[in-house]
């Protein structure tokens, strides 16, 4: 039987500490109530002779509380104060504040800690962006204190909570996995460790748990997941960090759809615990290649629409030199007449310095006449055939560009994004699912295919024959999950035959001798009964990104790194000791001139 000091709700006002009550959870229900709250000093207005208004903050909120004597505090200092919650007068109510129908009087203040002043404020009013990014970092525990960012890693814990609850319903068992493990091929530069007791060898710190998940496959997990830290040491960008997490899973005797459904599953639950409802019911899907003809990018913004229009036919006999090319394709802006010629060069040279040539373009105007560089280039016929096709209309801004399929249609994307991206806080979350990656995509310095997933990634059954011979033109049974134009993740069918495997690392130009000596750890237990299999990772930095409307993982993670991968708070890379060197066997080459 359980006593009233054992019940539940007893153990959990224990865990109130010190205090009774949170600041922000107080109301005009608890009038008359004597308190304890704990907190940082928000704000001291004198009122009167003796009398000050001092705000209260802690995780949840704000609380005015009239105090006798307040000379002594300050900003920031911490405190603990006793009084009684009184309603305020109808003119003094605070509609800002969730507590602004009262405040508590009859205070008496305990200084249990000051502080010196906080080098750029903590609400959220005053400070924000307007404060440099490198001096919020170096004192991060005072930017972790500002409304925004408490709410922010509060968003992050919940969708990881929605997550577990997601996998584990669907039969998920969480395994770890090492984070000191051999060298791996998975693409990403790898942080390396140097070993102690093994001088001269190092371990790698994982880029993902991709190797291990498909060991735990082989043990007959079944379905394994992990929410994962990742290293991987890369140029860091807006959705880009050294260290990141990921949602990872793996499934045995499974198709595609099973691993689609089960991963939809935990991004829908992770987006209802942030919003209150899911975007949708289900994710839709768009193939690799509609998604690079109609967006040019394999992670489309479905936001907005600007679509791609193909015009390799319109001008397959032009005479036009610019359009003389293996492909065309067109990109309209409506409205865009009203772009100045000043903003078109500054695209041109945007394009440029992605790899373009030029960029062709014309405004339309009432009556049909069209007017910029390359339309007097074109014939009547094309002219005529690019308005229909591109359902131009007057005041639009038509874009062009010519040259190699690939490029043409990723620029024009890039394009596309550039003209029309809304900011990450509107349209609503359109998750997407994009499928029927090809294998190979592009090639690497060495002329040898490079993977568009990874190298465990199976092909596609029908096109395992074309392996050798047209390795360009197989599919992969390859899929990303996409969110508003960011690539969330990635997963595949993974190949399960050790002869298969060593086809695509033939491909690669990794011999069977070099296979075995990289990961033979991982291709040998192959031999023992490997299950069909497949799985998935997701960013978790980024999801939680989108759903707290930030456009920089660096504002969800709570000690993140700067662009440049420093730490200012703890200025983390550092030198470490000629002993420390000596005990791991290592010499360091004085830094490069
Ligand atoms: P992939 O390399 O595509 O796949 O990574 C999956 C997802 O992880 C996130 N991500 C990152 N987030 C922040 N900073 C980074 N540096 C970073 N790098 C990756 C992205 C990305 O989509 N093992 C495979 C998955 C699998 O096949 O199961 C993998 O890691 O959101
Ligand atoms: P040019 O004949 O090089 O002077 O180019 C004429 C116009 O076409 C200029 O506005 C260029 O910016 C543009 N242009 C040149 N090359 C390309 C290309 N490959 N695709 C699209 N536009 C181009």
């Amino acid at each position: 039987m359980s006593t009233a000091s054992g019940s539940h709700a007893a153990r959990l006002d224990r865990a109130r500490g010190l205090r009774s009550d949170y600041c922000g959870e107080l109301g005009l229900r608890d009038v008359n109530r004597e308190v304890v709250l704990c907190g940082w000093v928000a704000r001291r207005r004198e009122h009167g002779e003796h009398l000050a208004f001092v705000d209260l903050r802690d995780r949840t909120g704000i609380i005015q509380c009239v105090v006798d004597g307040a000379a002594d505090l300050r900003n920031e200092y911490v405190i603990r104060v006793t009084g009684t919650v009184m309603a305020r007068s109808d003119d003094t109510i605070n509609t800002d504040l969730t507590t602004g129908h009262v405040e508590l009087k009859q205070c008496t203040v305990e200084i249990l800690n000051i502080a010196e002043p906080p080098v750029f404020p903590i609400a959220d009013r005053e400070s924000g962006p307007s404060v440099d990014e490198n001096l919020r970092l170096r004192h991060r525990y005072l930017d972790l204190r500002r409304d925004k960012m408490q709410k922010n890693l509060k968003t992050r814990a919940r969708v990881n909570t929605a997550i577990r609850t997601a996998m584990d319903a669907q039969g998920f068992t969480e395994v770890e996995t090492p984070m000191l493990m051999p060298s791996t091929p998975e693409g990403a530069r790898e942080f390396v460790v140097p070993s102690r007791q093994s001088p001269g060898s190092f371990y790698a710190l994982p880029q993902s748990p991709q190797l291990f998940k498909q060991l735990l496959m082989v043990a007959g997990l079944d379905r394994y997941y992990q929410i994962a830290r990742c290293m991987r040491d890369e140029d860091l960008r807006a959705d880009r960090q050294f260290e990141f997490t990921q949602l990872d899973a793996e499934m045995s005797f499974v198709t595609q759809e099973d691993v689609l459904d089960c991963i939809s599953e935990a991004v829908l639950a992770a987006a209802e615990a942030v919003t209150g409802s899911r975007p949708m019911t289900v994710i839709p899907r768009m193939t690799w290649t509609d998604a690079m003809e109609t967006y040019g990018s394999d992670k489309p913004d479905v936001r907005f629409e600007m679509r791609l229009v193909e015009l390799t036919d319109v001008f397959a006999n032009t005479e036009a030199k610019v359009f003389q090319s293996p492909s065309v394709k067109g990109l309209r802006l409506p409205g865009g007449a009203e772009l100045t010629r000043n903003r078109i060069d500054q695209l041109t040279d945007l394009v440029k310095s992605w790899g373009a040539k030029g960029l062709a373009w014309f405004k339309v105007k009432e009556g049909g006449e069209v007017d910029g560089p390359v339309a007097k280039f074109m014939g009547a016929d094309e002219l005529s055939a690019v308005l229909a096709k591109m359902q131009a209309e007057p005041g639009d801004l038509l874009f062009f560009q010519a040259g190699d399929k690939d490029p043409v249609r990723t620029i024009l994307g890039q394009l596309r994004n550039e003209l029309g991206r809304p900011p990450v806080y509107e349209g609503g979350l359109n998750f997407l699912w994009i499928v029927d990656f090809p294998m190979f995509h592009g090639t690497k310095d060495d002329g040898t295919p490079a993977p568009a997933h990874h190298a465990f990634t199976h092909p596609h059954v029908d096109d395992v024959d074309m392996l050798e011979t047209d390795p360009f033109g197989v599919r992969a049974q390859a899929y990303d999950l996409t969110l508003n134009g960011w690539e969330l993740g990635s997963g595949s069918i993974r190949i399960h035959k050790p002869d298969l495997q060593q086809r695509i690392f033939n491909l690669l130009g990794i011999s069977p001798e070099q296979a075995q000596q990289r990961f033979g750890f991982f291709l040998n237990p192959f031999k023992y009964g490997a299950p069909p299999h497949g799985g998935f990772a997701f960013g978790i930095d980024r999801l939680v990104a989108i759903l707290a409307g930030e456009e920089n993982i660096r504002e969800i993670i709570a000690f993140p790194k700067t662009q440049s991968g420093l730490d200012p708070m703890t200025n983390a890379p550092t030198t470490i000791t000629d002993k420390q060197l000596n005990e791991l066997g290592l010499r360091t080459l004085p830094p490069k001139a």
